[in-house]
C-alpha cells in the first residue's frame, strides 16, 4: 500500500494532484506536510484549495481522507514526526515561486529541498522521491528545443533567481543524494485547467490576455510557447510517481516539439473565443528598444494610475522576456513511457476565458510572485525587474 508524502498541497499543482488522486478509491494514503498551526487548520487550508476544483461539500469530504502533518519542508530533517517514517513515495512540489525573492527563494528551494532529502534518507520503505523542478532551468541562451539532459548547466544565464535556485537544487540533489530514488519532473508553463478553465487558478493566464489586449508581441507570431494545463500536469505527476519502472531520471512535463503552440494559434484562439474583438493585428516589438512604446500602449489599455497596474507593467515586461526566448521542451521521454500528450492551450483557452475575472484582477492573484527581495544580493539573476525588461 502506497503512503505518499506530498509537499505543496495548498498550491496550484498540489491542489490539482489531490483533486485527481483523492477522487479515486484506492488504498493510497496521502500525507501532506502543511504550514499550519494545527491539523484542523491544515485540513481547512487544503479544503480551501480543493474548493477551486469542486463544490465545498466534496472538498471537505476529500480533505478528510488526508493525513495532515503540520510543518515546513525546509526543516524536515529536524521533524521526527513518526508519520513521515513509513512513507513509500514523496511528491515534492513545495517551492517559493517568487521571481525576485532573492536569498529567501534560494534558501527555501535549494536548502529546504536538501533538508527534505536528508529526512527521506531515514524512510526505510521509500521507493521514489519525485522532485518537481522547472523546465526553465535552461536559462536564456538555450536552443529553441530544449532536451532534458542538457540541464542543469553551470553556465546557464538565468533571467530570475527562482530558476537559478531550482537548477542548483537539481545539481545538489544528484551530487549529494545518489542513494535516494530521485526522479525529477520539470513542467514547462502551467496555465489553467483543461475543463475547469481559470477556476483553479488564473496564474499566468493574465499574461496571455494582457498580450492579446495590448496587441503586442516581443517575438514573431510563428514562434512558440510551451504551455500545459494543471490537470494534465497533476495526472502525469501521479503517473510518474507510481509507475514501477521508469527508463530515465529526468522528464519534461511539456507539450514538446509536436504539441507546442505558435503564438499565431494563441491569437487565433482568442479571435475564436472573443469574436466581438474582431481580427487581431499584432505589432511585433523589441523589448529593449521599444520600452517607451510598450509603456504608452499599456497606459492606454490598462491605465497606470495605481500600484497594481504599475506592478503589472513590470511583470508583463518580465514575462515578455521569457516569451521572446521562443522555447519548447522535448517530451519524447514522457510519451515513450506511455503518458498522454498535453492538450494545447489553443484547445482550452475558451474554457479559461469563460470563467475569468478581469485581467488586472487575475494579475493581482499572481502578485506574490513579483514581491521584491527582502535583502540585496549581487547575483545577476536578482537584478531588478526593470533591468531585464
Ligand atoms: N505553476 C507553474 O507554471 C510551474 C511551472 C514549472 C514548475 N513548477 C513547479 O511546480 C511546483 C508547484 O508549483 P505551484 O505553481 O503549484 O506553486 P504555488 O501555487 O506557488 O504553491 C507553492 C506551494 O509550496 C508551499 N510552500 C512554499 N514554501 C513552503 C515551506 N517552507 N514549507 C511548506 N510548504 C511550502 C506553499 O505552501 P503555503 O500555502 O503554506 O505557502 C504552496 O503549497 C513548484 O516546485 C514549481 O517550481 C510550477
Amino acid at each position: 500500500m502506497a503512503r505518499i508524502l506530498l509537499t505543496g498541497a495548498t498550491g496550484l499543482i498540489g491542489g490539482a494532484v489531490l483533486h485527481h488522486a483523492l477522487g479515486r478509491d484506492d488504498d493510497t494514503t496521502w500525507v501532506c506536510l502543511v504550514r499550519c498551526a494545527g491539523v484542523e487548520q491544515g485540513r481547512q487550508r487544503i479544503a480551501a484549495r480543493l474548493e477551486r476544483f469542486t463544490d465545498p461539500f466534496t472538498a471537505q469530504r476529500l480533505a478528510r481522507k488526508i493525513e495532515i502533518v503540520p510543518g515546513d519542508f525546509t526543516s524536515a530533517d529536524r521533524d521526527m514526526d513518526p508519520r513521515l517514517d513509513g512513507c513509500t513515495h514523496i511528491l515534492h512540489l513545495a517551492a517559493d515561486t517568487s521571481w525576485w525573492g532573492g536569498e529567501r527563494v534560494f534558501k527555501t528551494n535549494h536548502d529546504g529541498t536538501l533538508a527534505l532529502a536528508r529526512r527521506a534518507q531515514s524512510m526505510p520503505d521509500l521507493q521514489r522521491f519525485l522532485h518537481v523542478g522547472t523546465a526553465m532551468i535552461c536559462g536564456a541562451d538555450a536552443p529553441s528545443l530544449v532536451e532534458e539532459t542538457a540541464y542543469p548547466a553551470a553556465d546557464a544565464r538565468h533571467i530570475v533567481g527562482y530558476t537559478e535556485s531550482k537548477a542548483a537544487t537539481e545539481t545538489s540533489l544528484s551530487e549529494q543524494f545518489p542513494d535516494l530514488p530521485i526522479i525529477v519532473a520539470r513542467p514547462s508553463i502551467v496555465v489553467g485547467h483543461s475543463t475547469l478553465g481559470a477556476a483553479p487558478s488564473s496564474s499566468i493566464l493574465w499574461v496571455l490576455r494582457a498580450a492579446d489586449a495590448l496587441r503586442m508581441l516581443p517575438c514573431s507570431p510563428e514562434s512558440c510557447v510551451d504551455i500545459v494545463p494543471a490537470d494534465w500536469v497533476a495526472e502525469t505527476l501521479a503517473g510518474l510517481l507510481m509507475k514501477p519502472d521508469l527508463k530515465h531520471r529526468l522528464y519534461h512535463l511539456s507539450s514538446g516539439a509536436t504539441g507546442r503552440t505558435r503564438w499565431a494559434d494563441v491569437i487565433a484562439a482568442f479571435e475564436k473565443a472573443e469574436p466581438t474583438d474582431g481580427i487581431r493585428a499584432f505589432r511585433q516589438f523589441d523589448l529593449d528598444r521599444d520600452r517607451a512604446h510598450l509603456r504608452k500602449r499599456f497606459a492606454e489599455v490598462f491605465g497606470l494610475k495605481d500600484a497594481s497596474t504599475r506592478a503589472m507593467l513590470l511583470a508583463t515586461r518580465a514575462y515578455y522576456a521569457f516569451c521572446a526566448l521562443d522555447l519548447s521542451f522535448a517530451n519524447e521521454r514522457l510519451i515513450a513511457e506511455g503518458f498522454a500528450p498535453a492538450p494545447s492551450i489553443a484547445s482550452y483557452l475558451q474554457v479559461c476565458l469563460a470563467n475569468s475575472a478581469s485581467i488586472v484582477e487575475q494579475f493581482v492573484d499572481d502578485i506574490e510572485m513579483f514581491a521584491p527581495a527582502p535583502v540585496t544580493t549581487s547575483s545577476p539573476a536578482d537584478l531588478p525587474l526593470a533591468a531585464i525588461a
